[in-house]
This record gives C-alpha cells, structure tokens and sequence, in this order.
C-alpha cells in the first residue's frame, strides 16, 4: 500500500479507506480496551489519532510505543470520536521501526523551556513549536526564490571563502590551512599567509554584495540568498555568528526604487505567509497568547496573525536619519533619562532607540534613510551634504533592524576618496572599482537578515530558536 502523509489523509481522508501511515508518537494515553495515539509525520502541525484495540495487539506491544517511538500504521479511517478532526485511524496493524526509552528520552509530552530545548536543539524538530517554526522557514525560503523569479531577478551564487571584508567593520572569520600552532611566519615574525592554501589571509564572508554589484552591473537584477558570517561578540537574541541573509542588487534603482522593493518585499513574503502558513501560525500565536496571558495587560504584544495583517496592509514610514534623532530628543524615555544610550546626531541607533521610534511613536515599519556617512560602510552614496549617505534601514516591531541597504556610489573618484579616507586597501580591491571605472551605473541594494525576519514571522522571542544549529559565542555544540 502507498503510504499517505498526515497532512493529506487529515485533508482528504474517506471513512472507510484503508491507509498506511508513518511517523513518530507524540503522545499516547489508553484505558483498558484501547489505546490513542497521536502520531505525526512533520507534514503538518497536526497529528492523526490513532486507535489501537488493546486485546488485539497486546498490552506487550502497546507498551513499547511511548513518545518518539517511530510506527507503520495501516488500517481503516474512521469518523472521529470528538478530537476536533473529520477522521481518526483504526489501526488494524503496526509496526514498530525505533523504540525510544521513556526513562531516557529527553523530551517528553510536557511543557519544556526553550532553553531546554535549544541544549536539546537535535531533537527539537519533534516538538509542535519547532516543527511549526522550520516549515514556516522552509516556505520563507521558497517565496522568496519565487518572489524574485517572478520579477526577473537572478539567483548569484557569490563566494563563501573570500578575501575581502565586504562591510569593512573587521569581524570576520579568518579561514586557513596553517597549522594552529608554529605557523609559518616571514622574517618579522608575522604568520607567512604566501604558504597558506590560497596564497593570501581569507575569510569567511560577512555579506555578498560586493560580488551582487558585479552581477547586477551586467544581468541587471540579481539576488544573493546564502550564509554569511560575522565574529560579532555580541550574545543578544538577535544576533548570530552564523545567519543567512537574501542580498537583490539592481541596476538603475536608486534610494526610492530601493525602500520601494524592501517594502513590497517584505508585504508579499507575509502575505504568502498568511496564505500558505495558517496552521502553523495559528498554533505559534496561541502559544504566545498563553505566555502573554502572565504579562501585565499594557506589556502584551499585537496577537500574532493580526501583527502580521497589518504589516502588510499599511505603508511604512519613510523618515530621514536625522528627523528620527529630532523624535528621539523629544522623547518621553529621552527626557526622563530613560535611555540606557545617550541621542546625539552621529550616534549609530542602538535597539532600543529603533524599538521607540517602531513601537510608540510611530506604530508602524519605518524606513530610515540618509544616515551619517562615518557610521556606514564606504560603498554608500554619498550626499550633496557632504555628511549624509543614501542608506535605508529598515526597522521593525520587536526585531528593530531588519534590513540595511543603501544606493551605491557609482562615482569612480568619489568612491576611491571614501576608501582612502577609511583606510580601505583601493589597489585590493581593484576588481570591485572596475565597475565604476567601465560603464558605471547608479544601482542600490539591500540585505534582509533571514532569521530575523523569521522571528518576526513566527513571533519567536529569540534567535536561536528559527535557525535549526545555532551559532553564538561559545556555542558550536550540534
Ligand atoms: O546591515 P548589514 O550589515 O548590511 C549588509 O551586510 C549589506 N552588505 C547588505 C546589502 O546592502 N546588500 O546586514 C544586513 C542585515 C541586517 O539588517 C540584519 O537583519 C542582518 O543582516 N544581520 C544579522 N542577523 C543575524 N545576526 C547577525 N549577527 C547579523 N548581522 C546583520
Ligand atoms: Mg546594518
């Protein structure tokens, strides 16, 4: 017999037909006559009810199955006795593939932390939460791919391992052959890197932009959507060693042609989202609602689906760098020294002065644009005020930054100027100003930080928990 997922015999399943199913027991309770089983397959959120006939397979045999035990069912679908579904399955045989030792098994039908999960991060996908959270990323990635597809735009495979530092902010993972210990070194005593495998020091990269620049300046509109990599030290709940980042560059947009796509974006990636996630997202936003229930009534965040709906039906904000510095002055938590960081222009916003300007003052996604020059990177076009860069970010609720992008400065001597005066090797990076200096077009770009996005999506509070083997500062267990 053709083995049926769950997720297709709970969606169109007949009383009366025979099926075969497989998957893991997520919880089982019996009484003297019969047995239920709550099998699931990780199809779907939702697991089918198996009835098994205590005296005809024995109590040695129903006794073997605990949670995580992996079956073969087969039998006939029946109408549901009350468990919310159309069907149940009256098992006519089983078999089972793994046993999985209650005593031993490590995560039982109970309520555990996440915490404890995350220490339990190979078993996780088993849980209702996490199965939810990886479909819902899997169908992330997926529209995304489609959305570009459908506008034209390419998928660029850009490098892993390079030899540049594509943000210039020095947090990279050096990659090498040498040995860890007595490396080769040169006369001054510096390691030797002409006797490392590429000849030169390497890295692993921070973003693949300035390879998407290169791609863009000739098929005109690529994307980027790979891992990335940063030796940030920073142990916050939005931040990674290792995250996946989706990177469009285009050719012939500039800052409005930008924020435009980020913002239709990010509404079509919901909207898919709201359309083809429900399930999952109904059963992630009661969980939230449950944890929300302990939360004083003025602290509960937007439930989750409404949050959703209405980040795709309303317009972001679009505001300057420096009006925002202006809102933040004049604020409440500003003016009773609430901040924990001091507001002057110049300042690179931390988060909890990008949550004010989303959460309470705004309400909203909000679009910053043209912030100072000296805290950006130096591809970013640089303003008629000679102290601003065309850069967009893009905030939202409960994450704060969620993308940054910027149009680039096309001009040859403008951008080599910006380089010297950042100390950016210009002769290293010749390949890279070859796009200014041959037919260089105004183009602009942006990266959206995967997991990010999938927090928001899934109302998740922490990083670690949307990304299946999370990277973080002494963390690399899985
Ligand atoms: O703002 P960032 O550093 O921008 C760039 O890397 C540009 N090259 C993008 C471009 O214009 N093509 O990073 C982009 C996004 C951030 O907004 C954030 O969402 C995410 O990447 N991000 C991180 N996500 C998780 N952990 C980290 N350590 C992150 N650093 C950045
Ligand atoms: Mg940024």
């Amino acid at each position: 017999m053709k083995r049926l997922k769950i997720k297709e015999v709970l969606a169109g399943g007949q009383v009366g037909q025979q099926v075969l199913v497989k998957g893991w027991v997520r919880t089982k309770r019996g009484s003297k006559n019969v047995n239920f089983i709550a099998l699931n397959d990780g199809s779907t959120i939702h697991n089918l009810q198996i009835v098994a006939d205590v005296e005809k397979f024995g109590e040695e045999l129903l006794k073997e199955i605990n949670t995580s035990t992996s079956l073969a069912i087969t039998g006939e679908l029946v109408e549901s006795q009350g468990s919310g579904q159309a069907v149940e399955l009256n098992a006519s045989d089983i078999i089972i593939y793994g046993k999985a030792d209650p005593e031993k098994y490590p995560i039982q039908p109970k309520k555990h932390s996440l915490e404890f999960l995350r220490e339990n991060a190979h078993l996780r996908f088993r849980t209702a939460t996490f199965s939810a959270v990886f479909r819902i990323r899997h169908a992330m990635a997926f529209a995304i791919h489609k959305y570009f597809n459908d506008k034209g735009f390419y998928y660029l495979h850009t490098p892993i391992i390079t030899a540049s530092d594509a943000e210039g902010a020095g947090q990279m993972f050096r990659v090498s052959t040498l040995p860890a210990v007595n490396p080769p070194s040169t006369e001054e005593g510096d390691v030797d890197f002409a006797q490392d495998f590429f000849g030169r020091p390497t890295n692993l990269t921070v973003s693949g932009q300035l390879e998407g620049e290169l791609g863009a300046t000739a098929l005109g509109e690529i994307y980027t959507f790979g891992p990335t990599f940063r030796a940030e030290n920073s142990n916050t709940t939005r931040h990674l060693a290792e995250f996946w980042m989706i990177e469009p560059e285009m050719a012939f947009y500039e800052l409005t042609d930008n924020m435009d796509l980020a913002e239709e974006f990010l509404k079509y990636l919901i909207e898919y989202a709201l359309e083809n996630c429900l399930d999952d997202l109904k059963f992630l936003s009661n969980r939230l609602q449950q944890e929300e229930k302990d939360k004083p009534a003025d602290q509960r965040s937007m439930e989750l689906i409404e949050k959703l709906q209405f980040v795709r039906d309303n317009d972001f904000v679009r505001c300057t760098y420096t009006e925002a510095i202006d809102i933040l002055k004049n604020s409440k938590p500003y003016k009773k020294g609430k901040f924990q960081f001091p507001v002057e222009w110049g300042i690179d916003l931390q988060s909890e002065h990008e949550r004010y300007l989303v959460e309470k003052h705004f309400q909203k996604p909000v679009i910053l644009i043209n912030y100072p020059k000296d805290i950006k990177a130096f591809y970013m076009k640089q303003n008629d005020d000679g102290k601003t860069v065309a850069a967009m970010d893009v905030l939202f609720p409960q994450i704060g930054e969620i993308i940054g992008g910027s149009q680039r400065e096309e001009n040859y001597d403008k951008l080599v100027a910006r380089m010297e005066e950042m100390d950016i090797p210009a002769e290293e990076m010749w390949w890279y100003l070859d796009t200014r200096r041959f037919g260089t077009v105004p183009h602009a770009g942006f990266g959206l930080g995967f997991e990010r996005f999938i927090l928001f999506v899934t109302g998740m509070g922490n990083i670690r928990d949307v990304i299946a083997f999370p990277r973080t500062p002494k963390n690399a267990e899985f």
